[in-house]
């Protein structure tokens, strides 16, 4: 059969790739007796994607499918896993030294205490790391318009022994947007819309791979059901008590940048 991609050589990548969902789906159409109906009716829903706006088509290919691209590429890698990135990333976060800003009074006092080492386990010092995290009621500062981004986001540089700490407060869990189609989506499945507290980081250093990653908390809400099945056991962090503060210890091993080839 021409196109049982099972018997036939890909002409190339997007060929192996795109022919091998595509059967991956008649799998399911197969196995679990997807009706006519059945699959009218998840067209439907596809369509509701036009004129959406475009982020609910990365919201939807985010929740379903980016952590197992990272998780996929740490089969290849020395160091830590990858954690997806999330959409509330911004450029342009505040250069701090050992907090992040945070609207006095309000939430409960935590330390972010982070290691960077290389593969072999030396400390590296000039990591550039940006941390961003939800306030205590769960929104991200530069999504309104009375929310600066220089709250509860920060550039910091580790020492010399691959080290930050900073003060700030702890992040609360939020629900993923719902009022488009990937709400629908998740409403269908009775799924829930919430991700687990949790601060994120970009880390980036002249020589490694930039490292993207998430540090969750024990035993705390949706831990067990995050909405974008972002949480593996390595980023998990238990929670102490230091006083009024509470911290963690977040590692991470940094994965060496591919040797490029000599131009020759
Ligand atoms: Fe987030």
């Amino acid at each position: 059969m021409e196109n049982d991609v099972t018997k036939r050589t890909p002409k190339n990548r997007a060929d192996e790739v795109i022919s091998a969902l595509v059967e991956a789906i008649k799998n399911v159409i197969r196995e679990k007796d997807v009706s006519y109906e059945e699959y009218r009716s998840a067209l439907g829903v596809l369509n509701k994607y036009n004129g959406t706006a475009p982020y609910e088509i990365n919201l939807v290919c985010d929740m379903f499918f980016e952590q197992a691209v990272h998780d996929q590429a740490k089969t290849h890698l020395e160091g830590s896993r990858p954690i997806l990135k999330g959409p509330y990333f911004l450029e342009g976060a505040p250069e701090v030294t050992d907090s992040l800003k945070t609207v006095p009074g309000e939430g409960e006092p935590f330390m972010i205490r982070a290691h960077f080492e290389d593969p072999n386990g030396a400390p590296i010092e000039g990591v550039r790391v940006n941390v961003w995290h939800a306030n205590p009621e769960g929104n991200y500062s530069g999504y309104f318009d009375d929310f600066p981004i220089e709250y509860f986001r920060g550039k910091v540089l580790t020492d010399s022994q691959g080290n930050i700490a900073l003060k700030t407060t702890k992040p609360k869990e939020y629900p993923i947007p719902t009022k488009g189609p990937t709400g629908e989506i998740l409403k269908a499945m009775e799924r829930s819309e919430w991700r687990p507290a949790h601060i994120h980081f970009l880390c980036e250093k002249e020589g490694f791979r930039p490292h993207i990653t998430q540090a969750y908390f024990a035993d705390h809400a949706f831990v067990d059901d995050d909405v974008v099945d972002g949480v593996r056991p390595d980023v998990v962090y238990e929670i102490k008590q230091e006083g009024e503060f509470q911290a963690i210890d977040v590692n991470v091993v940094m994965n060496r940048a591919p040797v490029k080839a000599a131009i020759s």
